[in-house]
């Protein structure tokens, strides 16, 4: 097929199609074109097949109009949250990325294909997020609405009067007016510290103490959510979800809320797959991002994983990723991805933010999924009773 739609998905200005005497593929690329035409990208709907799927910038679209964009088929593994939106299935991770990097990768991310960008007030990076979305809406990259950012609660600002001071805060750094998504963080409620005091406040109430310390604060978990439940009704944020919790707050919240969280974001990889805890969710209608979707990588800098745990380096996902000629990481991202959950993966090489949105044009077979599953050893590198103690003095299980 000569002619390309370029990925920006423009909705006005495409070109006529070709005559339909030059066969079915020509009656197709034509639907499509009128589609795109009188649709916006997050509304398409497709007559030819009602087989929605999703490309790597998260827009759904038919699969005849993806292998007449890519030339190729991709995946189709919808991430539709209850409200009808769709949260891309590929996400770009920002924690540890030094300031000075973050508005340089969002803006190559954005460039990539990246649509969806995963923040958070801890990761102290929010304002130079804010500095590449603002190029990239600038640049006409893309649209505002085709992009998808999650910002989180910090634990800090779990008091009901906090929450709107912790979102407002996040939006004027990321230069936004409203966020797609904003999850709390962790169910840990620590004493707030003030903005003027110091951003992003941490773990630790008082650095400069003899003994530096969290300090838990007494804040129940349905008056925060009350608060988050508020900022969608402020239009401030499109989605409330939650993040680091496990089935029976969840099941708790959603007794007591008016909304119910629309998203869980999770530490998963092969040695934490959380079958139960992905079951529930799929019953509850609440859509599962994967965090460290690659493992202890993200964890031996820090000490709390020894290199031997890399998963890049196991025998079986090197097996399969020389089977399919794909890299390790693809087929632990692959593998996220087909079992339902979106993936967010953090990279500073450029090189590697392309490899990691390279996902669909290859598909793992169900006994290699099964392959992958097996190698579940309930291994938590994110534990909160295992990190604060030794990090912020504070002993403060949630998994127990
Ligand atoms: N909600 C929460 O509590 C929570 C907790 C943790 C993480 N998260 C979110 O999840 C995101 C991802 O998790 P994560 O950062 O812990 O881990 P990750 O994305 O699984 O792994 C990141 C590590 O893998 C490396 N890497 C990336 N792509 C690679 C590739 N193709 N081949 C080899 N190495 C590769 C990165 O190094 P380079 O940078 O050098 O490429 C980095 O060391 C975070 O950035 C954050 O947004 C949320």
């Amino acid at each position: 097929m000569s002619t390309r739609i370029p990925p920006r998905f423009p909705t006005a200005a495409l070109p006529a199609p070709k005559p339909a005497a030059q066969g079915k593929e020509n009656d197709v690329e034509s639907e499509c074109r009128s589609s795109l035409r009188s649709t916006s990208v997050e509304t398409l709907q497709f007559p030819l097949t009602g087989d929605m799927i999703e490309v790597a910038c998260g827009a759904r679209v038919c699969p005849e109009l993806v292998r007449f964009i890519q030339g190729k088929p991709l995946a189709s593994t919808p991430f539709t949250l209850k409200s009808g939106r769709i949260l891309p299935s590929v996400g770009l991770g920002l924690w540890k990325i030094p300031e000075s990097e973050t508005a340089e990768i969002v803006y190559q991310a954005a460039l990539a294909g990246y649509r969806h960008f995963d923040c958070a007030c801890d990761y102290g990076n929010e304002k130079q997020v804010g500095e590449g979305l603002r190029r990239i809406l600038d640049d006409g990259i893309c649209r505002r609405e085709d992009l998808w950012i999650t910002s989180k609660l910090w634990n800090t600002f779990h008091r009901p009067e906090h929450v709107i001071l912790g979102v407002k805060k996040t939006l004027s750094d990321l230069q936004l007016d409203q966020l797609d998504l904003y999850l709390i963080h962790f169910p840990i409620a620590l004493k707030f510290v003030p903005i003027e005091t110091r951003y992003p406040p941490g773990w630790i109430y008082d650095p400069s103490e003899e003994h530096p310390r969290m300090e838990p604060d007494q804040v129940p978990l349905i008056e925060t959510w009350q608060a988050m439940e508020e900022l969608v009704d402020a239009g401030l944020v499109k989605e409330i979800g939650v993040s680091n919790f496990g089935v029976s707050l969840i099941r708790e919240l959603i007794n007591s809320a008016r909304i119910p969280p629309a998203v869980l974001q999770v530490e998963l990889h092969p040695f934490l797959t959380q079958e139960k805890l992905l079951r529930f969710c799929r019953e509850a209608g609440i859509v599962v991002t994967a965090f460290s979707p690659l493992g202890a990588i993200s964890y031996v800098p820090l000490g709390m994983a020894t290199p031997e745990e890399s998963l890049l380096e196991h025998p079986v996902i090197n097996r399969i990723a020389a089977k399919h000629k794909r890299t390790p990481a693809q087929v632990l991202l692959r593998w996220g991805v087909q079992r339902g959950t979106s993936v967010i993966v953090k990279t500073t090489k450029m090189a590697r933010l392309l490899e990691n949105l390279d996902l669909f044009d290859f598909k793992l077979s169900s006994a290699e999924m099964d392959e992958i599953r097996s190698l579940n050893i309930s291994r938590r590198y994110n534990d909160p009773g295992e990190f604060c103690e030794s990090a912020f003095g504070t002993f403060f299980p949630i998994y127990e």
